[in-house]
């Protein structure tokens, strides 16, 4: 079973990349194979709105670092995304990503590929969890449209400070769980 982690967080001592890294630790310890990806340090365009992706088997026309990130999606069995909240949404370079997985839209992405289940963990400032989800859960609606199976969706609250994360036991733990239930 392979599990892959993309951290969207561009900064160091990021909460999201602690909490990913801790969920991998997990999944990897119940026996999975792991992988984390940090989609800032990748060369990521925006989506050209093109349709080549529609004429051609869901592939992408955009030759950049995505397409390496398309091989690690479609490898997987499941996909765990950290995300940071950028002014009451998901930062720019999960957007990249996602709008990016518009080539998988309207292809037969789970008869080629398997059933995936994916997972979001979010980090916020914030202290109220559900101040921004609304949002949120309309930006994963994505996954649903690909055919993906939602297994976790956790929000991180109060983490301005940088592995603020590393002192909050509850938040720990439950970032554990995600590490098992996208097993
Ligand atoms: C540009 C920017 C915009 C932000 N906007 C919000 C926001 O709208 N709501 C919020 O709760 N936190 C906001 N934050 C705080 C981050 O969501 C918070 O620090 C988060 O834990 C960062 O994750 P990281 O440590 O993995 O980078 C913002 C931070 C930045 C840099």
């Amino acid at each position: 079973m392979k599990i892959l982690g993309i951290n969207t967080s561009p900064r160091q001592n990021s909460n999201c990349r602690i909490a990913l890294e801790k969920a991998l630790d997990t999944a990897k310890a119940e026996g999975a194979e792991v992988e984390l990806v940090d989609s800032n340090k990748l060369n990521i365009k925006a989506c050209q709105g093109d349709n080549y992706c529609k004429a051609h088997e869901g592939k992408c026309a955009v030759d950049d670092d995505m397409q390496q990130v398309y091989k690690k999606i479609e490898e997987a069995d499941g996909i765990i995304f950290a995300i940071p909240v950028y002014f009451f949404d998901v930062n720019a370079q999960m957007k990249l990503v996602l709008d990016r997985l518009y080539s998988y839209f309207q292809f037969p992405f789970t008869e080629t590929y398997g059933k995936k289940k994916v997972s979001f963990i979010i980090s916020q400032g914030t202290p109220d969890p559900d101040a921004f989800k609304a949002v949120l859960q309309t930006q994963f609606k994505a996954f649903e449209f690909l055919g993906f199976e939602l297994a976790d969706f956790v929000v991180l609250t109060d983490n301005n400070v940088p592995g603020a994360i590393n002192d909050k036991e509850d938040q720990l733990a439950q970032v554990v769980e995600v590490g098992k239930n996208i097993l």
